[in-house]
């Protein structure tokens, strides 16, 4: 019999408003996720799509891997890929990663591609998103300066007949919506980031 895993304090990462998030204690390239009510229909939601679209989401840059439930001392917890940077640290999410002072030119030369590299994968992944709170992209260094920013929540939708997950046309008619939501909250938000140019040069 496997005992239940004890997800001590060391192992928080953060939590928002419906999960808590811990690196796994026995693999350090997982993390487990654990409602902070059982019956949340957050991660429910995203499994829902998960399963429905996993052909198409099998080979997805985007977002973590999923490897089922496991019993841990806080309750039923849910494992994914830990987004980690080349150090094995946690990566950043976005609202960490930008800066809040004037960015340098270097920074935001690395801002700018990781953005429009962005662009480019979600558009092409057509992810259904339910929101653009930044902090639910994590921005995940794959070489030296070198980033993926990454999707890891707030994935799915809860309407009760997805169109988006049987429809590419409607996957693709979401995806450009939430896209400019994004780039228009960036614009609103980080203006220095994102300024009035780069905002044309973003929004589809
Ligand atoms: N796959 C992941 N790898 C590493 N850290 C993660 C991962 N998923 C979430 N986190 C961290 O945990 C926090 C809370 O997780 P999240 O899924 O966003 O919960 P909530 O639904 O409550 O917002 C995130 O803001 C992020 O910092
Ligand atoms: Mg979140």
């Amino acid at each position: 019999m496997i005992d239940k895993l004890t997800l001590t304090d060391d192992l928080f990462i953060g939590a928002g408003g419906h999960q808590a998030t811990y690196i796994h204690p026995i693999d350090r390239s997982k993390c487990i996720k654990i409602p902070h009510d059982p019956n949340d229909g957050d991660v429910k939601k995203e499994l829902r799509y998960r399963r429905i679209c996993e052909k198409k989401l099998e080979n997805s840059k985007l977002i973590t891997k999923y490897f089922g439930t496991v019993d841990t001392d806080k309750g039923l917890g849910y494992v994914f890929e830990r987004v980690l940077d080349l150090d094995g640290q946690t990566s950043k999410d976005l609202k960490d990663f930008l800066p809040s002072n004037d960015p340098t030119a270097d920074e935001l030369k690395i801002i700018k591609k990781i953005l429009i590299d962005f662009k480019e994968n979600f558009l092409r992944e057509k992810i259904a998103i339910v929101d653009t709170d930044i902090t639910n992209f994590m921005v995940q260094e794959i070489a030296a300066n070198e980033y993926l920013m990454r999707i890891v929540d707030n994935i799915g939708t809860p309407v009760a007949i997805p169109l988006v997950y049987y429809f590419d046309f409607a996957a693709e008619w979401k995806c450009k919506r939430y896209w400019n939501f994004l780039a228009d909250w960036l614009y609103r938000h980080y203006p220095k980031i994102v300024d009035e140019n780069f905002f044309e040069e973003l929004r589809v």
